[in-house]
């Protein structure tokens, strides 16, 4: 499974990208417009963190606009892929885009026909958004299972980026799931790696070590 970082601040991902298990990066316009930063810049800077796919979205909601957008965003950097919505106009924008060889990332997705029409439209990443279909007293993860589903049942080649991710829990059941990616905000990464029995477990390995008065080097 690929976990990206779901930020657009550069020390942030920066940090991220030094645990060698970053292999992409999602932005959005709220995450643009929280750094403070002109995009361009921010994006050029992201970029050059890493190799893997980083996210930039469109801002335009008709066809012509959003495809001159992704044109020059994904002039940025190589590893730009473009992020338009899923909407009529943003999956016409997707399939010009395809054709033309850009990763075309589609974000706001909230159901399985829509994700069907994505990777119908060529996308390289459907962006299904499991916390805000939580947040409205529904599965999130209910919508993954039938997305893995639907991809395998035609074997579209699209990756199912999970996203919209809160906690370790969203991630292990995207991961038991099959879902090719998850994005997730910093503070969701460095969760996953605590347990409180590891750090019991160090805590007394430490102690104990101490006691030994030895030190390995
Ligand atoms: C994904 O690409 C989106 O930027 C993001 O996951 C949205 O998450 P949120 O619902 O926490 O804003």
């Amino acid at each position: 499974m690929k976990f990206f970082v779901d930020t657009a601040d550069v020390s942030e991902i920066s940090a991220m990208a030094q645990t060698g298990l970053l292999d992409g990066v999602t932005t959005n316009p709220s995450l643009i417009a929280k750094s403070g930063r002109k995009m361009a810049e921010v994006i050029a800077e992201i970029c050059a963190l890493t190799t893997g796919p980083v996210s930039a979205e469109v801002t335009a909601t008709d066809y012509e606009t959003m495809l001159a957008e992704g044109r020059y965003l994904r002039g940025i950097a190589t590893n730009v892929c473009v992020k338009v919505p899923l909407t009529e106009a943003g999956l016409r924008t997707c399939r010009a885009l395809a054709d033309d060889g850009t990763l075309v990332n589609v974000t706001l997705c909230f159901s399985a026909v829509q994700a069907l029409l994505a990777a119908k439209a060529g996308a390289a990443f459907i962006s299904p958004f499991v916390g805000r279909l939580d947040d409205i007293g529904q599965d999130g993860m209910t919508l993954i299972a039938d997305i893995v589903q639907i991809y395998r049942n035609y074997g579209f080649a699209t990756e199912i980026l999970v996203a919209s991710g809160r906690h370790p829990v969203h991630v292990l059941a995207a991961a038991k799931l099959g879902a090719h990616v998850a994005t997730m905000a910093p503070s969701t990464i460095r969760a996953l790696f605590k347990h409180p029995l590891t750090e019991r477990g160090l805590e007394a390995f430490l102690a104990d070590w101490k006691k030994t008065g030895q030190s390995i080097l």
